[in-house]
C-alpha cells in the first residue's frame, strides 16, 4: 500500500479525546485526563504511594464513566487479597470500584494481555514493571531487557485495542526508572510521584508529555484513606513559625500556571574541619554554590569558612532561578542571626556581578502571597516594558542589587510572633 503525506491545511483539527480520572490533580498533571491508547508511566520511590493513587484512580474513573466501563488492574507485587485490603481502606469497597475494577495478581506481560483483550477495560493498569516478565525473555523481573520488552508489548496492545495504560514504576535513588532512562522514550508520558517518606505532602510532575505541558504540577497529602487532593496548594508547603526564624525566607513560586509559597531555609555554621560542607535539598546544589561565591565577593557576605545546609520546606523540589535571591536572604539572615521580618515574600534571580533579574509573571505571584495575608515584597527592578506591578495590601521594595536587597531585609526589626500575618499565627 502506498503512503501519502498530508498537507498541513488537509489535517483535520482531531481534538485529542480525553478520558477523564475524576481527580483533578491527576487530570490536570496528564494534561485532562488519560488519552486512550497512550502508555504512561508513573514513577516514585518505593513507598510513595504510587498503588494507592492507582487503586483510587481505577475507582475514580469507572465511578465517572458508562455503567460498562471497567478497569483491569494488574499486580505483580501483591496478592488479590492485599490489593483488596487497601481497596477496604481506601473505602473504594462500598461504591462502583467493588463491581468494575478487578485484580488480576499476575506478573507475565502475555498473560495480562490475553485477559486485558477479553476484558475490554478503559484502562489498563499494571503495577509495576518492575515486576513484569515476557516469556520470551530469559532475564530475571526488573532486568533492563524484561523491563523494556514489558514496556513495548503494553505499549503495542495499548495502541492496537484504543486503551489507556498505566505503568508503576519504582525510581532507584538516583532518580532513574529502573535503571533503564530508555522506558521514558518508549512511553507518551512519564509521571512522577514526589515527597519525603516522613512527610505527608506528594507532588504529582510530568517530565514528559505527548498529550499536555510538562509544567502543571499537583498536590496531594497522604492521608489515612489514602492521597488527598490539596484544596489550597499554594500554602501546603509553608510551615509555622511561632516566633520568626533566622535563615527562613518566603518565597511566591511559580508551578506551571499554579503560584506556590515556600518557604526556603539556610543553616549557616562555622566549619569545624575540612572542606566546609555544602548541601542544598529541594534547591539547586549548583545555585547554592554559585550564590555562596557572588554573596562573599558582591555583599560582604563571607561564607568561605562556613558549613551550609540549605532546603525547601516540606519535601518539595523546585528549580526556578528565582529562587536565587530568597536563598540568598536566606543565608544572610542564618549568617547574621537576624529574622527577616514576618509578612515578607522574596523572589528574584542573582547574576555574577551580583545584579538582580526579574521573574515572569510577578503580579500573579505577589497577588497570591497577599491573599494569604503577605504584605511586603522584595523584588527585582522590573524591565521598562514591564513595570513593577502594584498590589493592594503589599509594600513592595524594589531592589537594584544583592546588596541593596540585603540592606531592605533587615531594614526593619523582626518583631515577634503578634507581628506575623494571621496565616501563620
Ligand atoms: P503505596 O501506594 O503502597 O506505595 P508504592 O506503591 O509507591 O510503593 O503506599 C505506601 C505507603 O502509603 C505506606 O507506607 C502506607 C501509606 N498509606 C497511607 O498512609 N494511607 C493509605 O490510605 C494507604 C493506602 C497507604
Ligand atoms: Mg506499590
Amino acid at each position: 500500500m502506498a503512503v501519502a503525506a498530508q498537507r498541513l491545511g488537509e489535517i483535520g483539527e482531531s481534538d485529542v479525546p480525553r478520558l477523564t480520572v475524576g481527580i483533578g490533580e491527576l487530570d490536570r498533571v496528564l494534561g485532562g485526563g488519560l488519552v486512550p491508547g497512550s502508555l504512561i508511566l508513573l514513577g516514585g520511590e518505593p513507598g510513595i504511594g504510587k498503588s494507592t493513587l492507582l487503586l483510587q484512580a481505577a475507582s475514580s474513573l469507572v465511578r465517572g464513566s458508562a455503567a460498562s466501563a471497567t478497569v483491569l488492574y494488574a499486580t505483580g507485587e501483591e496478592s488479590a487479597a492485599q490489593v483488596r485490603l487497601r481497596a477496604g481502606r481506601l473505602g473504594l469497597l462500598l461504591g462502583p470500584a467493588a463491581e468494575r475494577v478487578s485484580i488480576l495478581a499476575e506478573h507475565d506481560v502475555g498473560r495480562i494481555i490475553d485477559v486485558a483483550r477479553a476484558f475490554g477495560p478503559v484502562t489498563l493498569i499494571v503495577d509495576s514493571v518492575q515486576t513484569a516478565t515476557t516469556d520470551e525473555l530469559d532475564g530475571p523481573a526488573g532486568s533492563v531487557g524484561q523491563v523494556r520488552e514489558s514496556t513495548v508489548r503494553l505499549m503495542d496492545f495499548a495502541k492496537s485495542e484504543g486503551v489507556a495504560v498505566i505503568l508503576a514504576g519504582h525510581v532507584t535513588k538516583d532518580g532513574s526508572i529502573a535503571g533503564p532512562k530508555t522506558l521514558e522514550h518508549l512511553v507518551d508520558a512519564v509521571v512522577n510521584l514526589e515527597g519525603e517518606w516522613f512527610a505527608a505532602l506528594r507532588v504529582l510532575r510530568a517530565s514528559k508529555n505527548r498529550f499536555g505541558s510538562t509544567e502543571e504540577v499537583g498536590v496531594f497529602e497522604m492521608a489515612e484513606a489514602g492521597l488527598v487532593e490539596v484544596a489550597d496548594p499554594a500554602r501546603a508547603f509553608l510551615v509555622e513559625h511561632a516566633t520568626p526564624a533566622a535563615g527562613s525566607v518566603v518565597a511566591p513560586t511559580m508551578e506551571g500556571s499554579r503560584p506556590l509559597l515556600v518557604e526556603v531555609q539556610a543553616l549557616v555554621t562555622p566549619a569545624t574541619y575540612g572542606n566546609p560542607v555544602r548541601r542544598a535539598s529541594g534547591l539547586d546544589q549548583n545555585r547554592l554554590n554559585l550564590l555562596t561565591a557572588v554573596l562573599g565577593r558582591r555583599a560582604g557576605i563571607a561564607l568561605g569558612s562556613h558549613d551550609i545546609y540549605a532546603n525547601l520546606a516540606g519535601g518539595l523540589v523546585v528549580s526556578e532561578p528565582g529562587l536565587d535571591l530568597p536563598l540568598a536572604l536566606a543565608l544572610a539572615s542564618s549568617l547574621r542571626d537576624r529574622p527577616i521580618a514576618p509578612g515578607t515574600v522574596v523572589i528574584g534571580e542573582v547574576g555574577l556581578l551580583g545584579e538582580l533579574r526579574g521573574v515572569a509573571g510577578l503580579e500573579r505571584r505577589l497577588r497570591e502571597a497577599a491573599r494569604l495575608g503577605f504584605s511586603r515584597a522584595i523584588v527585582p527592578q522590573g524591565r521598562r516594558d514591564r513595570p513593577t506591578p502594584e498590589i493592594a495590601g503589599v509594600r513592595i521594595d524594589v531592589a537594584e542589587t544583592l546588596r541593596d536587597a540585603i540592606e531592605r531585609a533587615f531594614s526593619e526589626p523582626a518583631g515577634r510572633s503578634d507581628a506575623v500575618p494571621a496565616m501563620l499565627g
